[in-house]
């Protein structure tokens, strides 16, 4: 959620940090700050706003500051403003913290602190572990020993770091649960949230787990458990450039990372679908003795993701006939889902972080669920904690709404129903076979869809005025229809529906008047004539229609104002094509209205807190 960074040992800490917060202020955004050792001083500057706010405000930094931290925020306790705003110090002001997570017991050590004489001057629930760390230190532990002893009585999820004037070479970094990696280069220590923070200065990363606490040093590094065990460093093995991390000539993040998806799919399929070979998943920890004892198979997931889960349910049924139940993960754990040693738990996560996610698959665990997690980061969390893992190779995703990340999470999907379906002998090879070929024809596919981005402009464009969506589909429609709409209210800001066609006569259909503008998922499948009588329904009652329709289906376009055409497809690879036309529709009427689409409002990429 929020995000992190830390170096000891530079010849210009700020601009070390600038520069890594630059790079993370995607994760949160509503304030950041900055703390720098300061011969024998801390010295801080925190701004509401963007980051821009706070380069304005460093102007008289201490010069030549070697080491210090820095933070970007998304409120979650207390108001996004500027006292609120990380670092947070202690009484005496010698030390400074930065956090990312929620300290669940806040308020009971907060009234403890205050009765001791504490004084705060934040609504922070971070704030609390400045003081406590300050109370440990009073009575003469070291700074390494008052974080460990702090977080001992910290119940919640948190990444921080910590500096104090009375050692200046020191960072003190802990975790739990919510993400904190560290780096090292040459007399240079870094401690961050995640990987694009500390690319700019250094390959060399090693990964921190739960509970272990980090003393950064320039020349060393030492990791250990809370309870003071030492911990061998695992190096963190890093896909990506910096490079690879900008913009490349587009607008936006978002707009970038929408063409970028013929790759993205293409890698996803990369050595795992090989027409002539066969399917492969054994670099995924997958054992198939224990796959073909599943008998039963639930999908979790937040948000796009989920979405993505909702879509592979249609393929993993219908191949494998193995019963699935979809979840979003914030209500999958709550609910007391029937759950054994032969459920196969998929984890569907881009960030691998998303909390709801991270803490349903510890459930499964629980429970002796065997865990999947497809995620897009190499050694998260999850990835870490799964009994096996399936990475979708998208390379990094800046804009905060998912997109190549949704369609590797499709064709992943796709490739474990069919590793499943020929684990159990649910289809013939020679079908698999056929799918195989279509599956690697998908990259190709998604290239010509891409080519209707002008179009889907110019539709955008006529749409500009309009303050009400409806998206409707069927079948594996339906999860696109979703997806078009949480697409458009994330980053256009506009009111948008998604309901599957059939429903609407049950109610919604109420809301249909002139002026409304339905977006249906039409292109060839099963389901198309009904779909399209319930498109025609919308009609009469005056709606505007916007279809996305399979190439060369007269029919189709002769019911709608606006046709989006995808190429045809296997129905049950359909969701990699359609849902495209549906991201760049939301994308062209979000900058028809000005918005920021990297960064919409309200919104972080990771959402770490539950
Ligand atoms: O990193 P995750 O895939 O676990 O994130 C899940 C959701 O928070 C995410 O998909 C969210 O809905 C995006 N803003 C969608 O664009």
């Amino acid at each position: 959620m929020c995000g992190i960074i830390g170096v000891t040992g530079s010849a210009d800490a700020l601009a070390v940090i600038m520069e890594g917060l630059s790079r993370l202020e995607y994760r949160g955004y509503d304030s950041a700050g900055v703390a720098l050792q300061d011969g024998g001083k801390v010295w801080t500057r925190r701004r509401a706003g963007k980051l821009a706010e706070l380069v304005e405000a460093v102007g008289d930094a201490p010069a030549r500051a070697t080491a210090g931290i820095g933070h970007t925020r998304w409120a979650t306790h207390g108001r996004p403003d500027d006292r609120n705003a990380h670092p947070h110090t202690d009484c005496t002001g010698r030390l400074a913290i930065v956090h990312n997570g929620i300290i669940e017991n806040h308020a009971a050590l907060r009234a403890e602190l205050e009765g001791t004489g504490h004084t705060f001057a934040s609504d922070t629930d971070t704030e609390v572990l400045a003081h406590l760390i300050e109370s440990h230190l009073d009575v003469g532990m070291d700074l390494a020993a008052a974080v460990r002893a702090t977080l001992a009585v910290a119940q919640g999820a948190f990444a921080v770091a910590v500096i104090h004037a009375g050692d200046p070479d020191l960072i003190v970094a802990s975790r739990r649960v919510s993400p904190l990696i560290i780096g090292r280069a040459d007399g240079l220590g870094l401690v961050g949230s995640d990987i694009p923070a500390l690319l700019g200065q250094t390959r060399e990363l090693y990964a921190v787990d739960d509970d272990q606490l980090v003393e950064m040093r320039a020349d060393s590094f030492r990791i250990t458990t809370l309870d003071g065990a030492e911990v061998e460093p695992r190096p963190l093995r890093v896909d990506w450039d910096l490079e690879q991390a900008e913009k490349g000539g587009y607008d936006d993040f978002m707009l970038k990372e929408i063409h970028e998806q013929p790759r993205a799919v293409a890698d996803t399929l990369l050595g795992r679908v090989t027409p002539g070979v066969g399917l492969s998943l054994d670099q995924t920890r997958l054992d198939d003795g224990e796959l073909r004892e599943i008998d039963k198979v639930f999908i979790v997931g937040c948000g796009t993701s989920y979405y993505a889960g909702l879509a592979a349910k249609y393929a993993i049924e219908h191949w494998t006939r193995l019963p699935v139940e979809i979840d979003i993960a914030s209500e999958f754990r709550y609910r007391d889902p029937v759950l054994d040693r032969n459920t196969l738990v998929v984890g569907v996560s881009q960030s691998g972080e998303t909390v709801d996610t991270l803490q349903a698959m510890r459930h499964a665990k629980r429970w002796k669920a065997k865990v999947l997690v497809i995620t897009n980061v190499v050694d998260s969390s999850m990835a870490r904690e799964g009994d096996a893992v399936l990475y979708t190779r998208a390379g990094p995703e800046i804009g905060v709404a998912a997109t190549k990340t949704h369609l590797a999470q499709l064709v992943a999907m796709e490739v474990l129903a069919l590793y499943l379906a020929q684990l159990r002998g649910t289809l013939y090879p020679d079908e698999i076979n056929d799918l195989i070929h279509q599956l690697h024809r998908l990259p190709e596919d998604i290239a010509r869809v891409l080519e209707s981005n002008d179009h889907i402009e110019a539709v955008a464009e006529q749409c500009k005025g309009v303050r009400d969506f409806f998206f409707l589909g069927r079948h594996v429609g339906y999860p696109v229809a979703l997806e078009g709409a949480l697409k458009l209210k994330e980053i256009a800001y506009l009111r948008a529906e998604g309901y599957p066609a059939g429903e609407l006569k049950h109610g919604p259909i109420a809301l249909i008047e002139e002026g409304t503008v339905v977006v249906g998922v039409a292109n060839r499948g099963h389901l198309l004539d009904k779909m399209l009588s319930n498109v025609a329904e919308v009609r009469a009652r005056g709606a505007s229609v916007v279809l996305v329709s399979t190439e060369g289906d007269e029919a189709t376009a002769a019911l709608a104002d606006h046709v989006l055409t995808v190429p045809d497809s296997h129905e049950l690879f359909a969701p990699v094509l359609t849902v495209i036309p549906l991201q760049l529709f939301a994308y062209h009427l979000a900058k028809a209205r000005g918005n920021d689409v990297d960064k919409p409002r309200n919104l972080a990429k990771t959402v770490t807190v539950e």
